[in-house]
């Protein structure tokens, strides 16, 4: 995020896409600063590793749907945060090797094809601004007739109650290398 000036109040935010924004150099830094602030907090052994980390999070969907990577953008310009989506999960070979879980729900795969990770900058959090992402790609995935929407997350985490809130009402709770991973989906 550039600068430390605090967000104004009732700030207007936008929605735009990776794609779009793809030549503008500070908007990867921004998702990039991002991502490490909302990643639980762990140690990298080198800048290989931490380099590594993020790839395997975000490389495919910068990678491959650069057109689905929204952006909230905040008047200044800053990116306040983002959601990378995957609108055919089954087809996304490359995540089952980069996301470990990635094929425990496969089952949902049919009915919710679409999913998406999200993160906000903590100075922008509790403003509406996840609620905006994830409805513009709700949105989305509607109009190229998709079926469905999923996300998984911790079965104990505190965003369960936000994407419930979305509209995220079909749930299923599987163990996953001793946590509770929770599979909640919207059906469009
Ligand atoms: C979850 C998150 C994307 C929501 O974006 P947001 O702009 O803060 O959300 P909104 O303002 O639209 O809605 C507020 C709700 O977001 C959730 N939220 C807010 N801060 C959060 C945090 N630090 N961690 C998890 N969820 C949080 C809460 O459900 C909150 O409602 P509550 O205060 O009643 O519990 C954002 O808070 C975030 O980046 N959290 C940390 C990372 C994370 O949990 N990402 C999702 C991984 S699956």
């Amino acid at each position: 995020m550039n600068g430390n000036a605090p967000p104004a109040p009732d700030a207007d935010f936008t929605v735009t896409t990776l794609a779009t924004r793809a030549m503008e150099p500070d908007s990867w830094q921004a998702v990039e600063e991002i991502f490490f602030l909302s990643a639980a907090p762990r140690d990298f052994a080198t800048p290989n590793e931490r380099r590594e980390f993020l790839n395997r999070w975000t490389g495919y969907y910068l990678e491959c749907e650069p057109e689905n990577f929204l952006l909230a953008i905040e008047p200044r310009g800053r990116v306040a945060g983002y959601l990378s989506g995957c609108v055919d999960s089954r087809g996304a070979a490359r995540l089952y090797r980069d996301i470990p879980y990635f094929g425990l729900f496969e089952d949902y795969f049919a009915a919710y094809p679409a999913h998406f990770h999200i993160n906000c900058h903590p100075r922008f959090r509790n403003r509406g601004i996840g609620t905006t992402l994830v409805e513009a790609y709700l949105e989305r995935c509607a109009r190229d007739g998709l079926p469905g929407v999923h996300v998984v997350t911790a079965a104990a985490a505190r965003n369960v109650a936000f994407y419930r809130r979305c509209g995220f009402d079909v749930s299923a709770t599987r163990r996953w290398r001793g946590e509770d991973l929770m599979f909640l989906a919207a059906r469009l």
